[in-house]
């Protein structure tokens, strides 16, 4: 402990929340991800960050994969319950966070909707998150990547 004393007390609550955040607070870097997530739920679309939407929005995800919008997203029984719990371990828990609709889309959750609006840039889906945030690939949200489309406002 004599150590920690030394150190200015800011450095130390950074490092601390560097510890069990993976960032600090407020930059809305998700990442990194574990490798079988970016796998299995990256390669058609960004991997989500699981922060952003309530356990009961991934399990409904998780249990529809077979008839995953359209797709068939199934991965077997082991990658499944592997996917889940880290889901679920680090899923949000705030109200704004849970499912709106029965398919539990992220982009229709209330603090989606309510930083995002309605109405995606022509042509685009908001589910494509990297058109914005450019480094969503890897779970970084924070302010200084995103890059929006000219002609297209936010809130809309
Ligand atoms: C075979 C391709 C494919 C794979 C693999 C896949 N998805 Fe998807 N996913 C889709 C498609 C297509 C959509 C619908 C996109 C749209 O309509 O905007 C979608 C949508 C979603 C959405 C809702 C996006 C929104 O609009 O809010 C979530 C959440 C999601 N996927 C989670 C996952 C998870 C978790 C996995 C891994 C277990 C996964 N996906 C794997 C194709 C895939
Ligand atoms: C068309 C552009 C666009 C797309 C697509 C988009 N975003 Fe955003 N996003 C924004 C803008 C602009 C903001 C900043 C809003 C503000 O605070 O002014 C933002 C803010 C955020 C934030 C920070 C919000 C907060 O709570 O402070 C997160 C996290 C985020 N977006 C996640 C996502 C995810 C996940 C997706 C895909 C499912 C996505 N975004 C798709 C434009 C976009």
């Amino acid at each position: 402990m004599r150590y920690y004393k030394k150190l200015p007390a800011t450095l130390v609550t950074c490092v601390l929340m560097g510890a069990i955040g993976g960032a600090g607070a407020g930059d809305h870097d998700y990442g990194p991800y574990p490798a079988y997530y970016t796998e299995e739920c990256g390669s058609c679309h960004v991997p989500y960050p699981p922060q952003r939407m309530t356990q009961a929005g991934w399990e409904t995800q998780i249990n529809g994969l077979k008839h995953h919008y359209g797709t068939d997203a199934s991965v077997d029984a082991p990658a499944s319950r592997t996917i889940l719990s880290y889901l679920v371990n680090n899923a949000g828990w705030k109200d704004k966070l849970a499912p709106a609709d029965p398919t539990a889309r992220i982009t229709m959750t209330r603090w989606f909707v309510k930083e995002h609006g309605t109405v995606a840039p022509k042509g685009k889906k908001f589910s494509d998150c990297s058109q914005c945030h450019t480094q969503a690939a890897t779970g970084n949200y924070s302010e200084s990547t995103l890059k929006t489309p000219v002609g297209w406002r936010h809130g809309q």
